[in-house]
Parts: C-alpha cells; structure tokens; sequence
C-alpha cells in the first residue's frame, strides 16, 4: 500500500486510503468506502489485495456512480452507469476478481452473500504480479488456489461452457494441480507463484463467461451466513458437488482427471454435458 501511494505521490496524484474491506466484505464496508470516495471527491479507484478488497472495490465504484445502497444491485446487469476507472492489483491466486465482471457482497442484516454481476464493472486495468503473491502464507495460499481450482472445474463442467472457456479452464486444472501443492510447501517458489497466478487468472476467464456451479452456490451461502473463507467453502463441497455433476457428464470428468494427471485410464468419447 505505502509502494503504491509513493508511486501516486511522486505523479502528483493524491490517494486517500481505504483499508476498510474486510474478507467477505459487507454492505457495510462498502457503504463506508462509497462515502469517503464522495467526500474526498475521487476520481478513480486502485483496489490492492485478493477477492475480498477488489469486490469491495467494484461495489464502492456502483454506490459512487449509480446512487443508493449497495443491495440496489444485487442480481445482473442492475448498474447502468458503470463505475469509476478502476485499477485491481491482486496478491493472491484466487479469486480472479481483478478481471472478472462479478462482485460478491454480504448482505449483513439478511446474512447473505449478494452476487453482483454486470460487465461494466470489471475493471479497466488488471495487474497479475507473483511478486505480490510470495508473502501470502499457507493456508490463504491453499485455501485461494482451492477457489481458483474450483472456478476452473464449474466452468468446466457448466451448461455455459464454451470451446474458449474449455480451452481456459483445463489449462487453470492442470496448473493448479501441478504447482499449487508446492506453492503451499514453499511460497517463495517464483515459479510456482507465477504459474498459479496464470491458473487463477485462466479460471476466471473461464467462469468470467461459462459462469459457475453449485459449488459456489452452496459455498456463498454457507459463507454469508458463518463468515467462513470462501476457498475453503469451496473445497470442502467441491468433491459432493462433482460426485453428483459427474453422473450427467462422465467424460468431463474424465477430462479433468488427465489435467490432473490421472494416466492410466481409458478416456472414452463421451456424452455432451448439455
Ligand atoms: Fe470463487
């Protein structure tokens, strides 16, 4: 943060800090954020950090455009008037918020989590440096990987899915499960950090479009209400969920076990998942 606001300062640009955005961030936050961007008369926003602080940046950006409360929103393409020029630099491999057009916000007095998902709030420059990412410790670094391996298998294995969503969201399965084990062991691997912030990245490019399952349906709402870690959520359900999906589309699943690795089966042309 202190790198970033000597960046703007050596430019003249004046930055006003909003360290507000808690994990899971709420309406509250966000409502908090919105004010300080109207009463400090910004011009643009520099979100910094993982999924939590950019979705929280993405929502202060709708409240500051578009007027009212942040649960105006709720549901898809609600924001007319976009948001602010927004810069997300992200330090974790997760998420894939920096470049995805959604935005999840709990609800605090219904205890729920609100998705928020329009294109024009995705945001205008995305910055993927593993340099910010080798500090992250273990278990976020587990728990945000598991997430991004999540966004690649929904996308997968969604009814939305595409040949260029395909083409993404194998290639984030099988760096995952080639580089996030060791990114856990050692985080200051270079490589292992870069390959995951690839895999995140391509997991969102997947999702941004095929859009995802209910692993994250299930994980949202499980996280709205207890205020769980979302990676963590998702990990845990992912095997439940997919046990049942891979009844409808078995050679997806077979798919997905060569990205992982998997070598001595059989993959066999298989039915469509549509
Ligand atoms: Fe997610």
């Amino acid at each position: 943060m202190q790198k970033i606001s000597k960046i703007l300062e050596n430019a003249r640009l004046k930055a006003v800090i909003f360290a507000g955005a808690d994990p899971n961030p709420t309406d509250i936050s966000v409502m908090e954020g919105a004010e300080i961007y109207r009463k400090e008369n910004c011009n643009m926003i520099v979100a910094l950090g993982g999924g939590s602080p950019m979705d929280c940046a993405k929502a202060v950006g709708i409240v500051a455009y578009n007027g009212g409360i942040i649960n105006d929103y709720e549901g898809a393409g609600k924001v007319t008037k976009g948001i602010p020029p927004l810069i997300t630099v992200n330090t974790t491999a997760g998420t894939a918020s920096e470049m995805t057009c959604f935005s999840v916000i709990t609800d605090t007095e219904r205890r729920i989590k609100m998705p928020i998902c329009d294109l024009l709030i995705t945001a205008d420059v995305a910055v993927n440096d593993p340099e910010l990412m080798v500090s992250m410790p273990p278990d976020l670094t587990a728990a945000t990987g598991m997430d991004a391996l999540t966004h690649a298998v929904d996308a997968y294995v969604s009814t939305m899915a595409t040949p260029t969503t395909d083409a993404a969201a194998i290639k984030a399965i099988e760096l995952v499960s080639k580089y996030l084990r060791e990114a856990v062991a050692h985080g200051d691997n270079i490589r292992a950090r870069d390959m995951m912030a690839h895999a995140e990245y391509l997991a969102g490019v997947a999702f941004n479009s095929a859009f995802l399952g209910y692993v994250h349906s299930v994980a949202h709402q499980r996280g709205g209400l207890y205020d769980l870690p979302h990676g963590v959520c998702n990990a845990i359900l992912l095997p439940y969920v997919e046990m049942y999906n891979k009844q409808v589309c078995p050679e997806r699943f077979a798919d997905i076990a060569k990205a992982m690795g998997e070598k001595n089966r059989r993959i066999e042309p298989g039915r469509s998942c549509k």
